[in-house]
């Protein structure tokens, strides 16, 4: 299919690319907001990106993280987060992934997530099934909570923060480990390839998460918001089916600091 190919083109030129800046040693970083940095390898990996899919599809609209989107108005959206895991990449922490996604009338429609230090590309299209390195890939089926590994990513806002803490309070007694990984779409391919056994975001941008998520309903994960059944804008529960409504009682029930669960 037209758009994953180009979708796989731009996220292997990007990831090449990123590969490359973060052996170079070349990487120069200045701060977007208080806490949060850019570096030269984002916008270089995004000109990339955008240089090769707009001139393909000239009259789709792009949301990509460092750059306004554009104004026109289309039934596709493409969003893009040309390196997710900044902070990894800077800090030399070889984590981190090129995320792209195509949404047709507000669904997901491709996924594409690529990590350039593993060469491990994932990608789905909608209705036909989720892959890594062209292989299918399923969620985890161990039903044993206290065996499973959940990973998490948080905004900047104290309530995220604060939230992001109390669910780590849980589920580092109940589940084998709970992580915070800083490159959630890797994060959530984790998950759909049953290396790990949830993902909680809570705080999320749609660039994060749009393609790990495809990917990640494709493999056959449970998605919901954290707290309520439907996804919120920013936040998002992604879990093996076997072990979803165990997270989602401890979730619920009320801050416990010692293991009770
Ligand atoms: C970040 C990563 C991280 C998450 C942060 C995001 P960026 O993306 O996805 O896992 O915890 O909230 O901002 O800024 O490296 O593209
Ligand atoms: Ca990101
Ligand atoms: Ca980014």
């Amino acid at each position: 299919m037209e758009y994953l190919e180009d979708a796989i083109v731009a996220a292997k030129l990007a990831g090449k690319y990123l590969r490359e800046m973060y052996k170079s040693g070349s990487v120069t970083a200045e701060f977007k907001s208080a806490k949060e940095i850019v570096t030269n390898a984002d916008k270089g990996a995004e000109k990339i990106i955008l240089d090769y899919l707009k001139n393909k599809y000239p009259t789709h609209k792009f949301i990509s993280e460092e750059s306004k989107p554009t104004e026109n108005e289309s039934e596709y959206v493409w969003y893009i987060d040309p390196l997710d895991g900044t902070t990894n990449f800077f800090y030399r922490i070889p984590y981190f992934n090129v995320s792209i996604a195509l949404e047709h009338k507000k669904h997901g429609f491709v996924g594409v997530v690529y990590d350039p230090i593993n060469d491990e590309l994932f990608f789905a299209v909608k209705g036909a099934g989720a892959f890594m390195n062209g292989k299918k890939i399923k969620p985890n089926d161990n039903s044993n909570l206290s065996q499973a590994f959940i990973t998490s990513c948080h905004g900047r806002e104290p309530h995220q923060i604060n939230t992001f803490l109390e669910l780590m309070s849980k589920f580092k007694y109940s589940a084998k480990d709970m992580r915070k990984l800083g490159s959630a779409a890797l994060e959530l391919c984790s998950v759909a390839c049953g290396r790990s056994g949830a993902f909680i975001g809570y705080g999320t941008r749609p660039w994060d998460v749009k393609a790990g998520i495809l990917i990640a309903r494709e493999s056959g994960c449970v998605i919901s918001g954290v707290f309520d059944d439907e996804m919120g804008p920013d936040d998002v529960l992604v879990s093996s089916p076997v072990i979803y409504e165990r997270i989602k009682t401890i979730i619920k029930q009320e801050k416990q600091w010692k293991r009770n669960y």
